[in-house]
């Protein structure tokens, strides 16, 4: 292990272009719980009862009640090392890109400036009649929230299962796996598209591939180099201070 970190650090640091993917996992040590893990919130709740359009569309109470609580418990987390890391990384020069699928916006708290969001942000509202964006970090927040403008029902501006990412969002992400020289892929169990896709884009276009999870995906060839072990942990012997 020692010497595949040694590997990975040299080739962070020469990497002209970089692209990181990140999951759930790289909040996990935060407090904020993963999806698909022992305790993750599939276990414990049914994607199609709270995270699809249609959901919202049959009891738009239920759905922010449970969103109303997980911004209740990510309020309450901070960015851990991964994101502390991941910052400084960003901050050693150009070239540089983040994607992360999490909706708790703990990257941009670490000091990461401008996250391709992919799923959206917890912290952010649309109004499904105006479709205006905007900020609302109210806990509790009041249920169901209006518009400011309009009056119209505001929904989380969250990616639910079924929809369509942004096309922006979906430009910005594949352009830096496809231009990268090192593709780092931090805590997710590529289990949902298109993000799953990003590894093998990079890997494609003749890319240097890391993964960092403690639980990783069966060797695939899209990898060259697993470090399997904790975000928080690892991710600090990487990019040292
Ligand atoms: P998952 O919950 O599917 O996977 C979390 C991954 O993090 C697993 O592979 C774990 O092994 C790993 N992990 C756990 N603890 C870790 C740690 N301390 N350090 C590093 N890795 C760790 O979460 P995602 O892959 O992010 O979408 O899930 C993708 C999407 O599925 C989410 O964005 C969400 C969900 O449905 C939407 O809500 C739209």
């Amino acid at each position: 292990m020692t010497d595949d970190i040694e590997r990975v650090r040299e080739r962070l640091e020469t990497a002209e272009r970089l692209a990181v993917l990140t999951g759930a996992g790289v909040s996990a040590e935060s407090g904020v719980p993963t999806f698909r893990g022992p305790d993750g919130l599939w276990r414990k709740y049914r994607a199609e009862d709270l995270a699809t359009p249609e959901a919202f569309a049959r009891d738009p109470r239920l759905v922010w009640e449970w969103y109303d609580w997980r911004r209740g418990l990510v309020s309450q987390c901070h960015p851990n090392p991964a994101h502390t890391a991941l910052a400084a990384l960003e901050r050693r020069g150009p070239g540089f890109t983040l994607v992360t699928q999490n909706v708790d916006g703990l990257h941009a708290l670490a000091g990461s400036r401008d996250p391709v969001e992919m799923h959206g942000n917890l912290w952010k509202v649309r109004c499904t009649a105006c479709h205006r964006v905007g900020d609302d970090r109210r806990v509790p927040i009041p249920i169901p929230p209006r518009c400011d403008a309009c009056g119209g029902l505001l929904r989380p501006h969250i990616v639910w299962f079924g929809e369509s990412l942004e096309a922006d969002v979906l430009e910005r992400a594949f352009r830096a796996f496809a231009y990268c020289d090192v593709a780092l892929i931090v805590g997710t169990s590529g289990r949902v598209q298109p993000a799953a896709s990003l590894a093998g884009v990079a890997k494609q276009a003749g890319a240097f591939v890391v993964e960092v999870n403690p639980d990783p995906a069966p060797p695939d060839g899209r990898v060259d180099v697993t470090l399997a072990g904790k975000a928080g942990e690892l991710m600090p012997r990487l990019v040292p201070a």
